[in-house]
């Protein structure tokens, strides 16, 4: 394809693209293609010669449209916003067009030069103090695994110069909550601790945050066992249910302990633009490590995480290599993002933050994500006040956990169980409204999380109306009572 075939092609995508985010909102939110259908329709050999843009692109409409969950759509309440706003597509878009290449500060002064900008103005906006320094990174997961590499390496005084792990006198251990996310546990495991130093510390009862008195005894029970304490993760916004750990408290064991605290803020994190939510991070600046994703609710187009660190020296120490061809006469100079985490070769991915803050404000994010939690508060006064609903997490932030327990169900733990699942797939299979089932406590419960772009009080409306709906339980002759 030559530049000119490109712009052509080209105006037609983005022509397409327009229109699909304009009609996003009447397609079907969750995918109802089967296990296979779309490759079914795809299957081919491998094409030796070129095909048509246009064949392509009807590929894409018939067939990779209905193949994809509509998680722009404003009527998607599942999981976490995955929000990507238009102006941060534009900057990908620019991203791949220029085909930058990040292996050192020399083969794309820009790229490392506009990221350093750019977690600079996310770290203003956010109030997190110039201690910080940060970089971008595919996901929190990533993020994750990053800071467990380092808070290994300092609890081992870096192992990794010499037998590593395996010339550990005493087992590393890591502490976290049963409600962190599986990524949280997959780090550390890929981190090398071992699933049997992996601490789950417990939560409260009707917080689901994790109880500090716990976490106090078990680092000192691994003491008395000999164990070295080496990581604490604290999650500041749990899948589940947007639960808030003790932050003060789990750093103030940290420093008592010589434990490094990693904070994992992926989707609450944008609250961090709002001063009202301060509370929430209350000492979050004496962490060691704090990830979160603009590719969530701020609305930057996957994928974008952003991981801080305070020791960016340790970091280096922990990640950084210097084959002989990667040198140049500016090391030491400039900031060389190979060394902060695990790839050499980074997309230019900067370029979607930069577009997205300049051409959305911060104004106009922060008003955004007032609604959505303006939003669920409303959804939560509803709930709470419709009989036989309720509310089985604190609201904290933009996510909504329920119950609907029928009177003829209360204490039916089973019955309950198999009439929440039934009632969600109700709602998700109507197309016309997308929420998550998840385990809480043993026992299913449904999370509607709000914060997509587009997704206004009217929509919440709509997907409350249709929880109720579907929620209604069969009479006798089979029908929905009213
Ligand atoms: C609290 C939390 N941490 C980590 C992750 C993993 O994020 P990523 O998909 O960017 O790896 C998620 C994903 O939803 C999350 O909710």
């Amino acid at each position: 394809m030559n530049p000119e075939e490109f712009r052509a092609a080209a105006h037609e995508l983005v022509d397409w693209i327009a229109d699909y985010r304009l009609r996003v909102d009447d397609l079907p939110v969750r995918s109802q293609v089967h296990p296979g259908e779309v490759r079914a329709q795809l299957q081919t050999p491998p094409p030796e010669t070129p095909q048509s843009f246009s064949d392509l692109m009807s590929d894409l409409e018939n067939v990779i449209v209905p193949g994809l969950t509509h998680v722009q759509s404003a009527n998607n309440f599942a999981w976490f916003p995955a929000n990507s706003s238009l102006s941060s597509v534009l900057g990908d878009f620019a991203s791949t067009g220029l085909g930058a290449l990040g292996i050192t500060w020399q083969s794309a002064p820009a790229l490392t030069e506009v990221e350093e900008l750019v977690t600079e103005w996310l770290r203003e906006l956010t109030g997190l103090s110039p201690e910080w320094k940060g970089a971008i990174h595919d996901g929190a997961s990533t993020a994750a695994l990053v800071a467990l590499l380092i808070a290994r390496e300092k609890a081992s005084n870096l192992s990794l110069a010499g037998a590593g792990l395996q010339g550990e006198a005493a087992p590393l251990i890591v502490y976290s909550s049963p409600q962190a996310h599986s990524s949280i546990v997959k780090a550390a495991l890929l981190v090398g601790f071992g699933q049997s130093n992996l601490r789950m510390i417990e939560v409260d009862e009707t917080t689901f945050a994790m109880k500090p008195e716990s976490m106090r005894a078990e680092i000192e029970k691994d003491i008395a066992l000999g164990n070295k304490p080496a990581a604490i993760v604290v999650a500041i916004g749990t899948t589940g249910t947007t639960a808030i750990d003790p932050i003060k408290e789990s750093i103030a064991l940290g420093k008592e302990f010589g434990i490094w605290v990693h904070v994992d803020a992926a989707m609450a994190g944008s609250a961090m633009l709002l001063p009202e939510c301060a509370p929430m991070f209350d000492g979050v600046n004496e962490a060691d490590s704090i990830s979160w994703n603009p590719h969530k609710w701020l609305g930057t187009s996957l994928d974008c995480a952003l991981l801080y660190v305070r020791d960016v020296e340790l970091m280096i120490r922990v990640l950084s290599t210097n084959p002989s061809y990667l040198k140049s006469g500016v090391d030491g100079e400039v900031t060389q993002f190979k060394d902060w985490g695990l790839p050499l070769g980074r997309r230019f991915r900067a370029l979607k933050l930069w577009f997205h803050l300049r051409l959305d404000g911060a104004e106009a994010i922060r008003a955004r994500l007032r609604r959505d939690l303006a939003n669920a508060q409303w959804l939560a006064e509803q709930v709470a006040a419709t009989q036989d609903w309720e509310i089985v997490a604190p609201v904290s932030l933009q996510t909504v956990c329920v119950r609907h327990i029928p009177k003829a169900m209360a204490g039916d733990w089973q019955a309950i169980d198999a009439h929440t699942q039934n009632w969600v797939e109700a709602v998700n299979a109507s197309g016309k409204a997308f929420i998550t089932p998840s385990v809480l406590q043993g026992h299913w419960m449904v999370r509607v999380s709000i914060g997509v772009l587009g997704t206004e009080r009217e929509h919440v409306t709509n997907v409350w109306n249709l929880m109720q709906e579907a929620a209604q339980p069969l009479n006798s002759s089979g029908f929905k009572s009213t």
